[in-house]
């Protein structure tokens, strides 16, 4: 019976790959070359856990090259017999462990690394790969384009959601693992470069100048970023404290300058509504990339490829507690990020001028039928294709506002603030979140979600 079912998983790859590796002896396997998630099953990797990521890239605007290198420190949660990571493109010259040169080899966004000796479950490691090349970025299963993605300038827009860390640094890169992150950039006098987190340094030398960038909040990989422009900077602490670092394309710094000015006061506004901001730094980096068509909230520092309009700053702000602080589980719960980021919108218009939230969903619902809102539910976008599809975002919104009609105001937030408070630098998924809605408000609400979250088309009645 045990051997059937074993020859029944063997059919699947990971677990093809784990029996060969028990084979070898030592009790010791490879980890999964996966995360496990359906949408990306390319992304992530099984059997470590990336601690903290020290990443020095050194970058030429004029060839669009980058040399770079990365050091991982990992602890193994199995006993390790090789291990994944994934990278896009790039030449990697050489992979060490704990200082050692290991082997290493290279299958489709895979990179396989073999250590001398099995790591056994529980121990710390570092790995130091040395990679270089022209980044490329990479299409999402949608069209768009995702990770390192270059402008004419030779400038760069890093935004990686969901899958594009691959495209400039060797990652776990799947949500479920996050890490903290200490990035370095040494771009030529003149460009500025800007990741995560707080400045630490900044020196120059020969013509260079290197930026020194550390996110001391566990950071899944997509929501790193590392964006070069020639940049003005602004920098200055909000009155309550905290570190705001703004960079602007010249092109982009008249239209953004109004926007960006509210940052305090959105944070504030957000923080009163969602519980403490959850990081330590705060900021915006505004570039001229209309050709990316998209905004990223990069963790702390949200990366924008136009002068943001109020709506989309208080978007992406609300981002850093839903979806940045509290991470998805699995790509098919993109509506815990795009409808409580969206829903934060509707509340920021209510409040200065706007329809009110119940207007909102009414117009919403008066949509016909046809309309892309109603094309699959929020809940369950189907394929990774959709999952910046309408449904996550506008229809994760109605949901939101469904709840609340439901419970009421005061069990409304505080089921926001309690997710954000609990799960803070965490995880959370849709059956978790529904949960604690149901113990907050001391209500059954499976109907509700089955309709408003779950259901496919349009609900009957408003
Ligand atoms: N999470 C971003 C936002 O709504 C959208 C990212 C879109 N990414 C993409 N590859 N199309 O704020
Ligand atoms: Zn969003």
């Amino acid at each position: 019976m045990i051997a059937r079912r074993l020859l029944a998983l063997a059919a699947t790859p990971v677990l093809a790959a784990l029996l060969a590796g028990a084979s070898q002896g030592g009790g010791a396997t490879p980890g999964a070359p996966t995360a496990g998630d359906p949408y990306f099953p390319q992304s992530g990797d099984g059997g470590y856990h990336v601690v903290h990521y020290r990443i020095g890239l050194g970058y030429t605007p004029a060839s669009r090259h980058l040399d770079a290198t990365a050091v991982l420190t990992s602890r193994a949660t199995q006993n390790l017999s090789s291990f994944d990571l994934d990278l896009s493109g790039l030449t990697v010259s050489s992979v060490r462990i704990d200082g050692r040169s290991v082997a290493f080899s290279r299958s489709g966004v895979k990179l396989k690394v073999t250590p001398a000796h099995a790591l056994p479950k529980g121990r710390t490691f570092t790995t130091t790969i040395t990679y270089a090349g022209v980044p490329k970025d990479v299409t999402d299963p949608d069209g768009s384009a995702d990770g390192w993605i270059v402008q004419k300038d030779g400038s760069v827009f890093v935004a990686s959601e969901p899958q594009g860390a691959m495209t400039w640094f060797p990652s776990n890169s799947h949500p479920l693992d996050k890490s903290t992150y200490q990035v370095s950039v040494t771009v030529p006098d003149g460009w500025t470069a800007v990741s995560n987190g707080r400045l630490q340094n900044r020196r120059s030398s020969h013509g260079r100048t290197t930026f020194d960038w550390r996110e001391t909040s566990p950071m899944a990989a997509y929501l790193a970023t590392a964006s070069i422009g020639r940049f003005q900077v602004q920098s200055y602490r909000t009155a309550s404290g905290l570190p705001v670092y703004n960079a602007v394309d010249p092109a982009e710094a008249k239209a953004a300058a109004p926007v960006l000015a509210q940052i305090p006061a959105v944070i504030a506004w957000e923080s009163k509504l969602f519980g403490p901001y959850p990081f330590d730094a705060a900021g915006a980096i505004v570039e001229h990339a209309h050709g990316v068509g998209y905004a990223l909230e990069t963790q702390t520092r949200p990366v924008y490829d136009r002068a943001p309009d109020i709506d989309t700053l208080v978007h992406e702000t609300a981002h850093q507690w839903f979806g940045d602080s509290v991470s998805l589980d699995r790509w098919k719960d993109i509506w815990l990020n795009e409808g409580f980021a969206t829903y934060a919108e509707w509340l920021w218009d209510a409040q200065h001028g706007g329809p009110s939230t119940a207007q909102r969903l009414a117009t919403d619902y008066a949509l016909p039928a046809g309309n892309d809102l109603w094309a699959f539910p929020a809940g369950d976008p189907g394929e990774a294709a959709n999952i910046f599809g309408t449904p996550p975002y506008e229809r994760g919104a109605m949901v939101l506002e469904k709840l609340r009609e439901r419970v009421g105001d005061r069990a409304f937030f505080t089921i926001l603030r309690s997710w954000a408070g609990d799960r803070r630098y965490g995880h959370g998924d849709t059956a978790q979140f529904i949960e604690l809605s149901e113990k907050i408000s001391g209500r059954k609400l499976d109907s509700l979600f089955a309709t408003w979250l779950y259901g496919q088309g349009k609900p009957a009645t408003l």
